[in-house]
């Protein structure tokens, strides 16, 4: 049994939204008492990608044991909760509508109150988890599989979005350039590894700046760039040098995100940076990140990689904010795969 002080809020959190099913406990928007994941990404593998037929299947197989473990690890009962938290949108229908469906059911049982949680505010969220200290307001750029967004945390839940690709995901752009190479799925922590054998100074591959958008992103264009020099290599019998093209391809994107995001901070007047998302995980974004926040005299901020992927903890900990504010939704939520970031 877990010491419950007055006030205190424990949520249940669930997260479907793509290839993880998970399930966490988090005690006042930061304490996590047990995050739990079950990644299908060996299952995904074998098609080189998300299957979203299959992703649904085993969610609907996993959630109620994934959600057993959580509370069991965090030792409390569902009679312990304040409210349940789902990820409702952006995402795979079907795959969202596992946990929606879920959460709905565990709610009117136990007539807790339901929050439903924008998948983005839930990436953003993870920096509060260890970073007790962070507060709004702040820029944060989030970089996932899905999403790469430029956005300034004005209060929790409440955001102005800056930036945002225009074409692939930069998480995206890393997998299909890792697929192009011969590295498999899912591609940005292979390149991330084998980037740091290679040169990245090898091969100047664009980086591309959207002329009327300042803090838009584009990552098509340096994706291409990789697969014409490919291309080219094949047709001239030259020798790939995959750890260089990786490391080159690597820094064409790492270089845009740091420039655009310390550019809105400077504009922005914005003192502290976080960064979110699966690619926060990446080691040249970090340093990169750091080293230039370090010269500007911003603080920055970022989770570490088990709460940068997809994960129910981050969920927790925006619903708690979400919560306190006073967001309900009723049994009539649903799976919104398109869903706006700010938007309930
Ligand atoms: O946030 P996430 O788990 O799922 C989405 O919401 O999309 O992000 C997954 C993405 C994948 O594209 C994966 O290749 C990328 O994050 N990723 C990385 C790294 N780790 C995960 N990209 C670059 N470097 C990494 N170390
Ligand atoms: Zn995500």
């Amino acid at each position: 049994m877990i010491e419950k002080q007055e006030g205190d809020i424990v949520i249940l959190a669930i997260e479907s939204s793509c290839d993880e099913t998970a399930a966490a406990v988090v005690k006042n928007g930061r304490d996590v008492l047990s995050n739990v994941i079950s990644s299908q990404i060996e299952l995904h593998k074998l098609y080189g990608g998300v299957v979203p037929e299959i992703a649904s299947r085993k969610h609907i197989e996993k959630i109620n044991q994934v959600i057993e473990e959580a509370l069991k690890e965090a030792d409390v009962t569902l009679d312990d909760l304040d409210a349940i938290a789902v990820t409702y949108g952006p995402g795979l229908v079907g795959a969202l509508l596992v946990g929606v469906a879920e959460a709905k059911a565990i709610s009117y049982a136990k007539k807790l109150p339901l929050v439903g949680v924008h998948h983005i505010e839930g990436h953003i969220s993870a920096n509060y988890i260890e970073h007790v200290d962070l507060e709004p307001p702040f820029l944060c750029l989030i970089v996932s599989g899905g999403h790469t967004h430029l956005v300034i945390v004005k209060d929790y839940g409440e955001f102005e979005i800056l930036g945002r690709t225009r074409d692939d995901a930069a998480g995206e752009a890393f997998d299909k350039v890792a697929r192009a190479i011969g590295l498999g799925y899912p591609g940005g922590p292979k390149i991330d590894k084998l980037s740091q054998e290679g040169d990245e100074n090898a091969i100047v591959f664009p980086k591309a700046k959207v002329a009327d958008g300042p803090y838009d992103f584009s990552f098509s264009g340096v994706k291409s760039a990789v697969l014409n020099y490919l291309n080219k290599c094949k047709m001239q019998k030259e020798t790939i040098v995959q750890a260089d093209v990786a490391a080159s391809f690597q820094k064409a994107v790492v270089d845009v995100l740091v420039e655009n995001t310390l550019r809105a901070a400077k504009e922005m007047n914005m003192d502290k940076i976080a960064l979110a998302g699966g690619v926060a995980s990446n080691q040249a974004l970090r340093r990169g990140m750091k080293e230039a926040c370090e010269k500007a005299g911003i603080a920055f901020y970022y989770p570490s990689p088990i709460l940068c992927t997809d994960n129910a903890a981050m969920i927790g900990a925006a619903a708690y904010y979400e919560y306190k504010k006073g967001t309900r939704h009723g049994w009539n939520l649903n799976a919104v795969p398109n869903l706006k970031l700010g938007e309930h």
